[in-house]
């Protein structure tokens, strides 16, 4: 939620602030600007709309160093020029970029009216910049570090001080900083995707420090003036893995990526000698495994639908009690925390405010919380401290697919690890070891069938409402169908237990409103051909996304994927699901990586 990039040292920043903003868009693309620092002035440049139309407005021999630059995800004020970072001090000495929300806003904004400043936006950034500004302090340390000790919210903020440009100050409360460590050159932003390209030696700030990043390094230390130690981590992602390639989106690349995305969540994981799984990052004996009575998966979005699946997956292998709830309303209703229970935070990015907040409050309440997470080094992962990465790779569009598919994956591993603990005996380790060393080329095969999905989008994409249905683990298939389709096509889609449907939905069902039912072959087939019946009685248009074999009513279109272990069904089910909203968004004209409102990982509450 909002990209943060920053650069210090001998070279020109612009380029290197520009080309790290087209990198962060995705966190948020409703505005963008830049700062540096020239001959004793700041230069500012900034403007509503993405990178792009930035660069339109940014003057030739714009250069300058230090620099700083934003794009943006409105949260106080609506996407304007004026309401886009970086926000300046009435002398236009100090620039301030930030992510977060500064919940005292109103009252210092008051404070500061008073004493004379005039605002020039409606956000809560600038009162940080007349903030800073109105500090006293010998250096741009101590004034950033004087006014956060005034400020309540959340940040993750880079500084620039005109007069003392030898350094930027950053500081994060909330909301992620990373510093890249080049040679003779600093570079700092809000994920290491902006700084891949020039260092893979990063380190992530914790929340409550603040540091002095300097052209030759960086010291960091906590508001209150005490020197922190910081561990160097190593990006393993190469610079070439974020871009589109051949690929004229970014979520359709992500989606063909999956083969591969699943087989480096499995790699070297799955033992055959024992039929089990081997994954040492949950750093938990057997004995501690078997102590375990109940497990509670916690998530947002798709992270929470995937989490939904892997508890059905713990349940049906291991025989715990398991269930997943929002991470975002668990962490509101001050939840009862077991200690013999496992609780799972689920996050791709690891940077989910809400998310970290639930992980947050299970520690702080003496919970045993483990992550699953696809950005190593994240702030989930480093607070959960073990877990499971499901080494996907980066995912650039703001919709998830290859993630979701993964995380489902690394469950049934988690699953068949508890299960073969307790009862799942060595004959159903093997079936399902069998099952999941299949997935990536069955995936493959989904994937292949492109052309007859994008016919049956073709139909959907003139629909204003759809309905996705499913029994069981067919449920939360639906649930990320319908959340694929709607963030990405803005076609309005509502999913439903398919044995809810009569008790309210159906009123909705006409020929206008098509219904896509998640029909694999298994014991509940029957009941969900009852559902279809029930919705042709009322001549609603029925899709249906099953396995091989013939139907017994007629439907208005089929996408068919291969028969896995049950238990695996449905993640090869949930595949078409991404290729269907892919190609309604295409049909319907949508910004497909760029979804309005939307931003990937929401570092905000
Ligand atoms: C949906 C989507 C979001 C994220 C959610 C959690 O396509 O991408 O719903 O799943 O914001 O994000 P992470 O997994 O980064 O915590």
């Amino acid at each position: 939620m909002c990209g943060i990039v920053g650069y210090i040292g001998k070279r020109d920043a612009t380029p290197i602030l520009l080309e790290g903003l087209h990198r962060l868009e995705y966190r948020g693309y409703d505005s963008a600007g830049i700062a540096v620092v020239r001959d004793g002035a700041l230069r500012t440049a900034k403007c509503k709309g993405r990178v792009r139309d930035l660069e339109q407005v940014v003057p030739p021999r714009f250069r300058g160093s230090p620099g700083i630059a934003h794009t943006r995800w409105a949260t106080h004020g609506e996407p304007s020029d004026r309401n886009a970072h970086p926000h300046l001090d009435t002398a236009e000495r100090i620039a301030v970029i930030h992510n977060g929300i500064i919940e005292n806003a109103a009252a210092l904004r008051r404070r500061l009216e008073g004493e004379g400043v005039a605002f020039r936006s409606e956000t809560d950034t600038e009162v940080l910049a007349h903030l800073i500004a109105a500090m006293p302090g010998e250096s741009l340390l101590e004034r950033v570090r004087a006014a956060l000790r005034l400020v309540t919210g959340t940040w993750g903020l880079a500084v620039l001080d005109r007069d003392r440009p030898e350094s930027i100050v950053v500081a994060r409360n909330g909301s992620p900083v990373v510093l890249g460590i080049g040679d003779k050159e600093m570079f700092v932003a809000s994920d290491p995707s902006a700084l891949v390209r020039h260092t893979k030696s990063v380190v992530h700030l914790d929340d409550g420090e603040i540091a002095e990043v300097r052209a030759d390094g960086f010291a960091s230390s906590t508001l209150d003036g005490g020197p922190t130690e910081k561990v160097r981590h190593t990006v393993t992602w190469t610079d070439e893995s974020f871009d589109k390639g051949s690929f004229t989106h970014h979520m359709r690349k992500e989606i063909d990526e999956q083969p591969d995305a699943v087989r480096a969540t499995l790699s070297g994981r799955l033992e055959p000698r024992f039929q089990t799984s081997h994954l040492g990052g949950i750093e938990m004996t057997a004995r501690e495994l078997l102590d375990i009575r109940r497990v509670k998966v916690l998530g947002c979005g798709s992270a929470y639908i995937a989490g939904l699946l892997g508890a059905q997956l713990i349940e049906q292998l291991a025989r715990l009690p398991a269930s997943a709830e929002p991470a975002s309303e668990f962490r509101y209703r001050n939840p009862v925390i077991e200690p013999d229970t496992l609780y799972i935070a689920v996050s791709q990015s690891g940077e989910t405010f809400d998310t970290l907040a639930a992980v947050q409050e299970v520690k702080r309440k003496g919970g045993r919380v483990l992550g699953i997470v696809n950005v190593v080094g994240s702030t989930i992962a480093r607070e959960c401290g073990r877990g499971i990465y499901i080494h996907a790779g980066p995912e650039v569009a703001v919709v998830s697919t290859k993630t979701f598919t993964c995380t489902a994956t690394a469950f049934a591993l988690l699953a068949l690890h508890l299960g073969r603990i307790r009862d799942l005996s060595t004959a159903q380790g093997a079936r399902l070891i069998a099952g999941l060393k299949a997935l990536p080329e069955q995936i493959g095969a989904v994937l292949a069938q492109e052309a007859d999905i994008a016919g049956l989008a073709s139909q959907l994409a003139r629909a204003e409402h759809a309905y996705f249905v499913g029994r069981a683990s067919g449920y939360p298939v639906a649930m990320e169908g319908a959340l694929k389709l709607k963030e990405v096509s803005y076609l309005h889609a509502e999913a439903y237990p398919a044995s809810e449907l009569k008790h309210g939905p159906l009123a909705l069902i006409a020929p206008e409103t098509p219904t896509i039912v998640v029909l694999p072959r298994d014991d509940l087939f029957p009941k969900n051909i009852s559902t279809i019946e029930e919705i042709r009685a009322r001549k609603g248009p029925v899709f249906v996304v099953t396995h091989e074999g013939d139907l017994p009513v007629p439907v208005d279109g089929v996408m068919r994927v291969a028969k896995s272990e049950p238990e695996l069904d449905p993640i090869l089910l949930g595949l078409p699901l991404q290729l269907l909203a892919y190609h309604v968004a295409l049909a319907r004209g949508c910004d497909i990586d760029k979804p309005r409102n939307l931003a990937k990982s929401v570092t905000v509450e």
